[in-house]
């Protein structure tokens, strides 16, 4: 789709996260939501400015039919594009494709699931919709009504009524506002990781917050997304997580392997898992790499900890993150074009010479193994591993 306005230039994202690898987080103003990344769908990727209330029911549906739901994912996230007019007093209502907000979010309910919104803090959205700029308290009090659970709040067209330096303000005054409706709602901040969001992204009641543009596409732009995150770990904890945004997984421009790629290191990253593609048609192997429990596990840890790299010898990788049992994750990755074996020290991790490995995708123990485990990964894949010191049960 094209861009109603033009986001910040990627490079400089990029010159932020490193930039802002240098100090820590500050304490968050903590609304007591997503301890774990939350999970969820939404429908952008999918279905950009042609989503509609059905196309929303019926993807809720899938999730409760597939087992989606079952896995974890609860909140069912409309983007852009819903929008209507204002009235004569300046609430929002939606178009037409939306006939009834507040049904919809029964609806959503009914299943036991949570209802996301989207909006702006810019007069329009980046599909050109209106935004929530001057109409914060009014629109706070409209997806309280509504039931919403979740607002995507993107910056879009605010970079030509907001300075920069006052974009912590605007994130802030709608935070505030939706306090002020006394209804819980994640509160997912956008702006492509700018002025180094992870930084003050908590200070202004963001639970998650996107460190990089947008990833839709193949493996190269997932990869290169996923794999800058190093560093960023120490800003991240529970109710407060980094967001590299949407799954690519079954859209259509990863393979299989590719997918457990980005499945995998969204986990150890402990991000987000909002999947993004068609949920009323997937093939078994889609949905198989959206719903491995002991994968999900990773992502959902109690310990709260994003993971980082440990190793690497040009594009082979190797990741960790600690667990609350006291084991280890870890993905092996190759970005490279063709199958290679790639090997993780267990001194590199921090454990002695012999360990229990357990195969995470294959939900298979490996048994004792020592000083290293090995593992032949195919190109643009990932494998991923628990490891637990010997003698102590994974
Ligand atoms: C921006 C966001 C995307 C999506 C679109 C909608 O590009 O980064 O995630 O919400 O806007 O217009």
């Amino acid at each position: 789709m094209k861009r109603a306005f033009a986001l910040w230039p990627y490079a400089a994202v990029c010159t932020a996260m490193i930039l802002g690898a240098a100090s820590s987080a500050p304490a968050a103003q903590d609304n007591q939501l997503a301890r774990t990344p939350p999970m969820g769908w939404n429908d952008w990727y999918q279905y950009e400015c042609k989503v509609s209330d059905s196309i929303m029911r019926a993807n809720a549906d899938a999730l409760v039919n597939n087992g989606m739901k079952a896995a974890g994912y609860v909140y069912v996230n409309i983007d852009d594009c819903w929008q209507g007019k204002r009235d004569g007093k300046g609430f929002i209502h939606p178009n037409e494709r939306f006939p009834d907000m507040k049904a919809l979010g029964d609806y959503i309910h009914s299943k036991g699931l949570k209802f996301g919104i989207y909006s702006s803090p810019g007069p329009k959205t980046c599909g050109g919709y209106e935004g929530s700029y001057r109409h914060e308290e009014q629109d706070a009090q409209t997806y309280a009504k509504w039931g919403v659970d979740f607002l995507k709040y993107d910056w879009c067209s605010a970079a030509n009524v907001y300075k920069p330096e006052e974009m912590r303000g605007a994130y802030g005054k709608m935070y505030d506002a939706l306090r002020r409706t006394g209804r819980p709602m994640v509160y997912s901040l956008c702006q492509y990781g700018l002025e180094a969001v992870w930084r003050w992204g908590p200070e202004v009641g963001g639970n998650l917050w996107r460190t990089t543009d947008d990833i839709g596409g193949d493996y190269d732009r997932v990869s290169l997304f996923g794999f800058q995150h190093n560093g960023l770990e120490k800003f991240v904890g529970p109710g407060h997580w980094n967001d590299p945004d949407i799954l690519q997984i079954g859209i259509g421009k990863l393979n299989n392997d590719e997918g457990r790629t980005q499945m995998t290191l969204w986990c150890l990253l402990a991000a987000p898992l909002l999947a993004g593609n068609d949920l009323t048609k997937m093939s078994r192997e889609t949905l198989e790499i959206l719903t491995n429990p002991e994968v999900i596990a990773v992502d959902q840890d109690s310990l709260g900890v994003e993971g980082h790299r440990v190793w690497q010898e040009g594009p082979l990788e190797v990741w960790m993150k600690p667990l609350g049992d006291g084991s280890k994750a870890v993905g092996l990755f190759n970005r490279s074009g063709s199958g290679l074996p790639i090997s993780v020290r267990f001194a590199a991790i921090g454990i002695g010479h012999s360990a229990q490995v357990r195969d995470l995708w294959a939900r298979k123990d490996l048994g004792l193994v020592s000083e290293k485990y090995t593992v032949e990964v195919p190109r643009h894949g990932a494998a991923l591993i628990k490891v637990k010191a010997e003698n102590s049960k994974l």
